[in-house]
């Protein structure tokens, strides 16, 4: 018999080793690097095996029968361990399995505010007759909220708008700027951008110097309306609020336009919806006032009428060719009498009883 590590002595130190080394791998890392060592292409047994060659040709076929024993022997050692090991992989992973008898982590679910909800299905309305919705700034040029829209300085008409202003009143040398008293500066800004015909909603936050009350807020929402083309009548306006007064308010609702004033409109309206409560009588059946139009049979919505030759002349607009309707209004109030609130303040006090009834 031939020395070397052929020998059937070598083999059976090579088992050794290998099954001693296999008892100690631990993780399926450790295993395949045992697996490489011993029954790799370049591993232990592989280069006994490839020494048969020179082995004297008497002891070949004893050396090479004990090699190919502890081939197999080796991989079926190898495969026993690997089942082990995932088995116990897998007695480990249950362990940390959820336990559904267990009380669950409950995650906090937040609800969409009054005023985006009553946004989003006013836009919607809007939207499915054709028009956009565009946003604009908070902070806005006195150009755009006040002089654009007809109301140059020390018209009387600014005290409708208790303005916050940014810039001091009559500082010198400085273009004056304020929190926009209402969405109508956006007529400007977008029939400045766009040439007719023009469809746009905007809604938005707007500021007021006020004194807080149930009706009243230093910040609310409104949501301005805007159609201009060359053949844009006052029937068109009437139309599109019935329209969406009786999406938002119900199906019989009436609409009812009368005279007001605004200098950016010729003529201007005050628009009311016939009070879905009492359905305009103003009365209950029992006699009782109707407390939401407290008596009157009519909610007024919005400001509206013809949009103004001088606003159409300031951003460019050829009056004679080109006419408009525009409306505007409190997404509060429409909010107040759309979900039967009394109180303004509740929509921004965050009291999450108010809010999670939404
Ligand atoms: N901007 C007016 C307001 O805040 C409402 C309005 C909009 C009136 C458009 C007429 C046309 O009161």
């Amino acid at each position: 018999m031939s020395s070397g590590e052929e020998s059937p002595l070598d083999l059976d130190r090579l088992e050794a080793e290998a099954l001693n080394l296999l008892g100690e791998a631990s993780n399926a890392g450790a295993l395949d690097a045992w697996r490489v060592r011993f029954l790799g292409r370049s591993g232990a047994l592989t280069s006994v095996l490839r020494g048969l060659k020179d082995v004297s040709p008497a002891d070949r076929p004893q050396v090479g029968a004990r090699a190919n024993r502890l081939k197999t022997t080796l991989e079926e050692f190898w495969k026993s361990k690997q089942e082990a090991l995932r088995e116990e992989e897998l007695r480990l992973a249950a362990q940390f399995t959820l336990d559904v008898t267990l009380p669950g982590k409950t995650f906090p679910v937040g609800r969409i505010h009054p005023i985006n909800r009553i946004t989003r299905e006013i836009c919607r309305i809007f939207t499915a007759m054709g028009f956009q919705v565009v946003e604009g700034p908070e902070v806005e040029w006195d150009y755009y909220n006040f002089e654009a829209l007809n109301i140059p300085k020390d018209h009387p008409a600014r005290d409708m708008f208790d303005t916050l202003w940014i810039t001091p009143e009559g500082s010198e040398g400085l273009k004056p700027m304020l929190l926009r008293t209402h969405t109508s500066p956006m007529q400007v800004r977008v029939m400045e951008k766009t040439s007719p015909p023009v469809r746009v909603v905007v809604p938005g936050r707007v500021y007021r110097y006020e004194a807080t009350d149930a009706t009243h807020e230093s910040m609310f929402h409104q949501v301005e309306g805007l159609a201009v083309d060359e053949d844009v009548t006052m029937a068109d306006l009437k139309g599109t609020l019935y329209t969406f007064a009786r999406a938002l308010f119900g199906q019989e609702r009436q609409v009812r336009f009368r005279c007001d004033y605004f200098p950016f409109v010729e003529p201007g309206v005050e628009v009311a919806v016939d009070c879905f409560v009492c359905q305009g009588k103003g009365v209950h059946a029992d006699g009782q006032g109707c407390r939401l139009c407290k008596g009157t049979g009519w909610l007024e919505v919005f400001g509206a009428g013809m949009v103004h030759p001088q606003v159409l002349r300031n951003v460019g607009y050829d009056p004679r060719r080109y006419r408009g309707f525009a409306f505007g209004g409190g997404l509060e109030r429409i909010a107040m009498l759309r979900y039967g609130i009394d109180d303004i303040r509740l929509f921004f006090s965050n009291d999450l009883r108010f809010l999670r009834q939404f």
